[in-house]
This record gives structure tokens, C-alpha cells and sequence, in this order.
């Protein structure tokens, strides 16, 4: 298990790259089960949860090859319609082979995935908007084993809005015989980018980036090239550690209009932007003002912002509340940045963060992905030495992270190889 240590206190200033959008890889990726064929998936990261799903995929008999960020995938020899408990206990995303799977095959075995680190988080979407479309689904032994001749055309109306389960059905009803209607889709960028990659495939859907997703279903689909769009998560990570430690730091290859909620709170915490069409620049304001966020689905705030809004709080002048609606309990990172010196009391869902002065290095662990970058950004704000332990989580969704923030300027090595 690796750690980093980082030396706080450095300017951060120059341009960073925004790498490829890992939970939009995570949905394009199973969506190549749904057609025979080659396929150019541009722009993808290189990231263990994106490893992951290839090892998922290879099971199946799906064979990948990288030219630089492009990743080619062969899908003509898809012959086992399995995701096992080791692949999904790994990654959560693994359940999006449900669909595909089902749709294109008519039968899936899929691993109930299980809590992850800050609670449980159910699938019983996904479940239900199948059996919706005519699968007949069973749960046995910690195993979802659907199966269904031709999916049917339905409506389905969410009554929570769900990311991996619009996505899923999506990719179910595609294939399906009549027209399915999507009620309270998910709007995230993420998915809007998989409706792209589908229409590419042939699909008919309309809606695209609405709460309404009406999809006509066809009898067959083709192989697509796509582009994956800039990960809004790493781009607004590194926008606040911009804004925590510049300097000034440019944001390249984003697209700003993913993280209008993200900009719009900076901006009201004091921090002056200069956003562009497909960058982000940012300084740290003389002043860095406390303001609230709550959460919410797409385009709101974003819960995977959510930790490191927190650290950005820490060192506000004033106290700020922010509200975590769609995770209630994903709050591990605040014990850790309290040990850091950040004074934090948590009410329910709610973080009330007073600022204080400065942060002071210490070890920390990390215990999510989200979390991890926010012990990253308070180690490079703190005084000394910060060792972030367990950085295993946090190369599941940041490419390169040491590399891009050491190239801004800050001090940040990564240990390896010992047991921390
Ligand atoms: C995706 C993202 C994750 C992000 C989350 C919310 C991927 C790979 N991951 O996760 O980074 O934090 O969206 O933006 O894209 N729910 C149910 N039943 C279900 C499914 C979800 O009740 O069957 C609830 C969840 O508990 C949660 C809410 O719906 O409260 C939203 O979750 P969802 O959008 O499904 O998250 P994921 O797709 O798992």
C-alpha cells in the first residue's frame, strides 16, 4: 500500500490537464457488450477502477488495447455473461454489465455489490427498471440472475434519481422490443455522454440531457468511436487546490459548463475565476469567504465535491454548513481533517465548519476516494509534513495526481510498497 507525503505550504502555479471522466468511462465501457465489433474510446484514463472494469470485461471474452488515451476495444468474442463477487466487490460500477448483458444475451449473473466504506448503497433500481422491462430476475446467493427472451419496451419512474441506474436501463432498453420512458433520469454529464456513445451505436433515443428518456428500441446496434468527456470531479479538485494554494492555476481541457455549481460557490466564496470554453483559471482570493453548500443531483453541487469543499471550508473566515442529500453518511474524511486541525462538528448529514487559521501536517488516512483528495488538498495547504496513508483509493479515480499537483509546484512524493 502506498502513502504520500506532502510538504504543505507551497505555491501551486502553471497549467494541469484534465484527464478523461472515470464514471463516464465506467458507463461507456459495458456499453460495448451491446454491439459485435471494434470501438475507439477516446480521451479514457488510465485509473484502477477503469482497469478493473477491462479485467470484468477480459472475463467475458472482451479484449482491449491502448494507443495513448484512446482505448480499443474488441467485443466479437463475448462468450460468458458472469460478473463475479471479486470483480464487484472491487468496483461497484461492475453492475453496469446488467444491462448490456441482458439486453444483447438475454441473461446476466451479476454480484450483489455490498456496502462500500460510508454505507449501504442499494441497487434496487436497477433490479426493479429490469423486471420492468420483462426480466425475470432472481437473488440468489449474493448473485442478481436475470434473464429475459426479448426485453419489452416500459415506463419507468424513478422516484430517486440514480446515476448507475439510468445508465443500466438505458443500456437495457436500447435493444429492447417498443419504446421504453425514462421518468426522473439522471441528467449527470456522465450519462448524457453514454446517450452519445449509444446514438453512435444506432440507438434511438430522444431526451438526451433531460429527466425524460424515451428510447425507441432497435434490433440491432453497430460499433461507435467516442470521446469521453473531462472529468468535472478532478477538474473542480484541482480548481480548489488552485484556489487553496496559488499562485495561479490554469484548468485545461474541461468543460466549464459541467461545474457551473462548483464555480458559481467559489465565486461566492470570494475566489475570482477566469472560465473560458475549455478551461478554468483560478487564484487564491485575499480573502476566502465561508458559504454553504447541500448537495444535489446534476447540476447541482456535486456529493463527490463534497469532501473537498469541506477542506476548502476548513481555512474560510467564518462557519459554513454544507449538507450531503444524496450520501448521508459519507463523512469519513472529517475525523481525519479534524486531526489535521480543522474544526469540524458534524449534525446529522450536516458538516458546520469554522475556519481556522491554518492546517497543521500530521498522518491521516484515507478510506474513499473523495476523501482522499481531500486529505491530499489539506496536506498541501497544511504546515509540515502531511502523510496520507491507504492512497490505494485514490488512484481509483485520480490519474497521476502526485505527478500533475508536483508539476504545479507542489511537494507531494508517493511511498511505495510498504505495509502502512
Ligand atoms: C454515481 C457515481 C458516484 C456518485 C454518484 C452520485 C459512477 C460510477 N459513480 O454512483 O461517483 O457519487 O453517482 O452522483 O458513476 N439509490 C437507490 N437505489 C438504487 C440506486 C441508487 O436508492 O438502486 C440511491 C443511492 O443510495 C443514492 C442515490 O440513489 O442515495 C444516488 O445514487 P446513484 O446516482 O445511483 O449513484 P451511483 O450510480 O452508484
Amino acid at each position: 500500500m502506498d502513502k504520500f507525503v506532502i510538504t504543505g505550504g507551497k505555491k501551486l502555479n502553471g497549467t494541469v490537464k484534465v484527464s478523461g471522466a472515470k464514471n463516464a468511462s465506467l458507463a461507456l465501457m459495458p456499453a460495448t457488450i451491446l454491439a459485435s465489433g471494434k470501438y475507439e474510446l477516446a480521451n479514457t484514463p488510465s485509473l484502477r477502477d477503469v482497469t478493473s472494469m477491462m479485467k470484468l470485461l477480459q472475463t467475458m471474452g472482451v479484449t482491449f488495447e491502448r494507443n495513448g488515451t484512446t482505448l480499443l476495444v474488441n467485443t466479437f468474442r463475448v462468450n460468458k455473461f458472469e460478473a463475479p463477487y471479486e470483480h464487484v466487490k472491487k468496483m461497484r460500477a461492475s453492475i453496469y454489465v446488467l444491462g448490456p448483458l441482458l439486453a444483447r444475451y438475454g441473461k446476466a449473473k451479476v454480484s450483489l455489490p455490498g456496502g462500500c466504506a460510508w454505507g449501504p448503497r442499494p441497487v434496487d433500481l436497477h433490479i426493479e427498471g429490469m423486471k420492468k422491462l420483462g426480466a425475470a430476475v432472481d437473488l440468489e446467493r449474493g448473485y442478481i440472475i436475470a434473464k429475459a427472451k426479448r426485453l419489452k419496451g416500459t415506463r419507468i419512474a424513478f422516484n430517486v434519481s440514480s446515476v448507475g441506474a439510468t445508465g443500466n436501463i438505458v443500456m437495457a432498453a436500447v435493444l429492447a422490443k417498443g419504446t421504453t420512458r425514462i421518468e426522473n433520469a439522471a441528467t449527470e454529464p456522465e450519462i448524457t455522454n453514454l446517450v452519445e456513445m449509444l446514438l453512435a451505436m444506432g440507438a434511438k433515443i430522444d431526451g438526451m440531457g433531460t429527466t425524460t428518456l424515451e428510447i425507441e428500441g432497435v434490433d440491432e446496434l453497430h460499433p461507435a468511436k467516442v470521446h469521453t468527456i473531462p472529468d468535472r470531479i478532478e477538474a473542480g479538485t484541482m480548481l480548489i487546490a488552485g484556489a487553496m494554494c496559488s499562485g495561479k492555476v490554469r484548468i485545461e481541457n474541461v468543460n466549464p459548463e459541467h461545474l457551473s455549481a462548483v464555480t458559481a460557490r467559489m465565486e461566492d466564496a470570494g475566489i475570482s475565476l477566469n472560465i473560458g470554453k475549455d478551461f478554468i483559471e483560478v487564484a487564491a482570493p485575499k480573502t476566502l469567504h465561508a458559504v454553504d453548500v447541500t448537495t444535489a443531483v446534476y447540476p447541482g453541487f456535486p456529493t463527490d465535491m463534497q469532501a473537498q469543499w469541506i477542506t476548502l471550508m476548513a481555512i474560510a473566515k467564518g462557519s459554513s454548513a454544507v449538507t450531503d442529500t444524496i450520501y448521508r453518511d459519507r463523512f469519513n474524511h472529517v475525523p481525519e481533517l479534524i486531526r489535521l486541525g480543522a474544526d469540524i462538528e458534524m449534525k446529522d448529514n450536516v458538516a458546520v465548519i469554522r475556519g481556522v487559521k491554518k492546517l497543521m501536517g500530521t498522518k491521516v488516512m484515507s478510506t474513499d476516494l473523495r476523501a482522499s483528495a481531500a486529505l491530499i488538498l489539506a496536506g498541501l495547504k497544511a504546515e509540515g509534513e502531511t502523510e496520507v496513508l491507504r492512497v490505494y483509493h485514490l488512484d481509483r479515480g485520480y490519474e497521476a495526481i502526485e505527478k500533475k499537483l508536483g508539476a504545479l509546484g507542489a511537494s507531494i512524493k508517493r511511498v511505495a510498497g510498504e505495509e502502512f
